[in-house]
């Protein structure tokens, strides 16, 4: 009883469902055309305004962080280096590591007297530019403080490999008082650091004119290099020919100093370059492999599915009907 009751309710909960949504759809369908066009004007306004506010918004953000401040003209940026083709930039290559090793000496003769080279450690160059002994025997040259002893007294013990190469002045502000007041920078990410990489470091060792070009003003205490930003540099010329003497017998050239020097600061900017190369390496050669292993299992799994043919069986007419047509007295479907 109760349930059919239930039952009668729902019906009719349903039939006025049904009324309510044939009268919405009447309403709809009589009032159709002014209001369809008015939606889609409403529509393309909205739209349109969106878009506006969109490319507003962009624009003045643009106009208040996009836009990137030049303190300098472009001409007081300095020549722009030209691009050499070095070898280790190559994605085959690894560092020249015999370049490696009269790059350190140039830094070692030349740089070392004013630039430090503090992220280095003597460890690292165990291997990629120095054998252990050499690396050791370096290390020792230099005293490093001890741990305090017992007494709370600190001493003075032979470097270990494990020590970083000293910088050549106590700190920031004798380094300034001994360079006319400017500072000589830290080496060890210079390629990194400087627009130009390579190129730029280059450009700067090897491009001091012997005399600056007429007109060029050179403040004093400065020296002029185009390819400095400004043009006024502190740092004077420092490669000359002949300034080292390679222990391979390589001729020292200014030139040849300078690309040296800079692969050498390459190397401490990015000392995991060579292996990072070679893991790429592999890494594209193990997503290759696995890649084609990935298309051959896809044609296998859907070969099944795309040779399939998917085939309309009709219906067969049912016996007792005489045929609708043809001279045999068949179906009359041909199958
Ligand atoms: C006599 C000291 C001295 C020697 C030797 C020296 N430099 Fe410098 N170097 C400086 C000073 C000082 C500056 C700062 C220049 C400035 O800011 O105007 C500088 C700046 C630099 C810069 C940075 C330029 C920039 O864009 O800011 C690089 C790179 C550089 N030196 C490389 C070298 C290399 C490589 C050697 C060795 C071949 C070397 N320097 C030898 C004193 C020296």
């Amino acid at each position: 009883m109760l349930a059919r009751s239930s039952l009668r309710i729902a019906r009719s909960f349903g039939a006025a469902g049904k009324v309510t949504c044939r009268t919405a759809k009447r309403s709809a369908s009589s009032s159709s055309t002014p209001k369809i066009s008015s939606s889609a004007w409403t529509t393309t306004a909205a739209g349109s305004a969106a878009t506006a506010v969109a490319i507003g918004s962009a624009a003045w953000y643009y106009h208040l962080y996009g836009r990137s401040v030049h303190a300098m003209t472009p001409a007081e940026e300095g020549l722009h280096a030209t691009q050499y083709p070095w070898e280790h930039e190559k994605w085959t290559k690894t560092f020249d590591h015999q370049a490696l090793r009269r790059g350190f000496q140039v830094y070692r003769e030349v740089c070392a007297s004013c630039h430090s080279l503090k992220r280095i450690p003597y460890r690292t160059l165990v291997g990629s530019v120095l054998t252990v002994d050499e690396a050791k025997t370096l290390a020792e040259e230099n005293e490093y403080d001890t741990e305090p002893n017992d007494e709370g007294e600190i001493e003075q013990r032979p470097g270990k490999l494990s020590d970083y190469i000293p910088s050549p002045y106590k700190n920031d502000e004798a380094a300034r008082a001994a360079n006319n007041g400017a500072l000589p920078p830290d080496l060890s990410l210079m390629v990194k650091a400087r627009h130009g990489g390579c190129n730029y470091i280059f450009s700067l060792l090897t491009g001091y004119p012997e005399e600056p070009p007429a007109g060029a003003v050179v403040q004093s205490g400065l020296n002029f290099n185009p390819y400095f930003p400004g043009t006024g540099i502190a740092m004077a010329r420092v490669l000359y020919d002949g300034l080292v003497e390679y222990e391979d017998g390589t001729p020292a050239t200014t030139s040849q100093m300078a690309k040296d020097v800079v692969q050498f600061l390459n190397w401490s900017a990015e000392p995991e370059m060579d292996e990072r190369k070679k893991m790429g390496w592999q890494v594209l050669a193990v997503t290759g492999v696995l890649f084609a292993i990935s298309i051959w299992v896809k044609r296998y799994k859907w070969s099944t599915i795309k040779s399939r043919k998917i085939v309309y069986n009709p219906p067969i007419a049912p016996k007792s009907k005489p045929p609708v047509r043809g001279p045999t007295g068949g179906s009359g479907v041909s199958r």
